[in-house]
């Protein structure tokens, strides 16, 4: 997830105008290719080629199925939501209407605790959505024990479905108490987007993804604070968290994380300098 910027910033202008991206459709095209592309720039799609080589590979070779898809990527339904699939950090999982759209951003994040995860050891994702970060994890670490929550019981069908443990409830409350205490790392990537921030998001965000999994409270760090409260619960003195947030939002949790026994956290930023995470050692 990307934080957008404070209206009126680039994140919000780009949100706004969206449709001004878009490639010009090439209208002499008559191949099936061509027609989904020209019809997803109509739209607004500003990869408009790449996302019609998606929605042909999940057409299949049924033009009608194709003509629904596309008429669903038109009104502005998430990609992954109308391929049935998205893929973290070359880790490919189920996604579907009403749940969370994991990023290509949060790969690093994902990569990161899987490097800090011992071979058999114990991880926990927290607000796993579709459990694509907790996938990451299994993948990278086979005989490790990967463990996750979430508060949407849809969002806890899906991970289910890819093949995660997962509980469902608020942050830590569902987990097995032989937990407490024991775990390596704990990963997440939780709602953080300030509530008046919202509007400002991409479209396919915005009208479609669940409120729950991307509004923050007034600060965007109501969830943040209370993942750094469950975290001090469940790790082992020496133990990891790993959490994205954006924008100043290290600063904010800053507190809550001394507070909860953490040494000072270092900054996760990407390659142009943002704040993408925080990773923060107990004791
Ligand atoms: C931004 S999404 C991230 C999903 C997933 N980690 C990913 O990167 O694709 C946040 C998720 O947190 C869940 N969530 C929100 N509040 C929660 C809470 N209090 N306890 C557990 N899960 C929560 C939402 O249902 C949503 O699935």
């Amino acid at each position: 997830m990307n934080l957008p910027d404070d209206p009126p910033g680039p994140a919000a202008r780009a949100a706004r105008t969206a449709p001004d991206g878009c490639r010009p459709a090439s209208a002499a095209s008559t191949s099936s290719r061509d027609r989904v592309a020209v019809r997803l720039a109509r739209a607004g799609c500003v990869a408009a080629d790449d996302e019609a080589d998606e929605l042909l590979a999940a057409a299949g070779d049924d033009l009608a199925v194709l003509d629904a898809l596309v008429a669903r990527r038109e009104q502005g339904e998430p990609l992954a939501w109308v391929t049935g699939w998205a893929d973290l950090a070359g880790v490919r999982v189920r996604v579907r209407p009403g749940v969370y759209v994991p990023r290509p951003q949060s790969a690093a994040l994902a990569l990161r605790a899987a490097d800090l995860l011992p071979a058999r050891g114990v991880a926990v994702d927290l607000c796993t959505g579709s459990g694509a970060v907790a996938c990451v994890l299994a993948r990278s670490r086979p005989g490790a024990r990967v463990v996750a929550t979430d508060l949407d019981p849809l969002a806890c069908a899906l991970a289910a479905e890819n093949g995660v443990e997962v509980y469902e409830g608020h942050l830590d409350e569902p987990l097995p108490v032989g937990l407490i205490g024991h775990v390596d790392v704990v990963v997440t990537v939780p709602p953080y987007v300030p509530s008046t921030a919202i509007t400002f998001l991409p479209r396919d965000a915005r009208d479609h993804e669940p409120r729950l999994a991307l509004d923050g409270g007034p600060q965007g760090t109501s969830v943040l604070e209370e993942v750094v409260e469950a975290a001090g619960r469940l790790l082992h003195l020496g133990g990891t968290l790993l959490v994205e947030l954006g924008g100043d939002q290290d600063a904010a949790l800053a507190g809550a994380l001394d507070a909860a026994g953490f040494r000072p956290p270092r900054r996760l930023e990407d390659a142009d300098g943002d704040l993408r995470g925080l990773e923060a050692h107990l004791g």
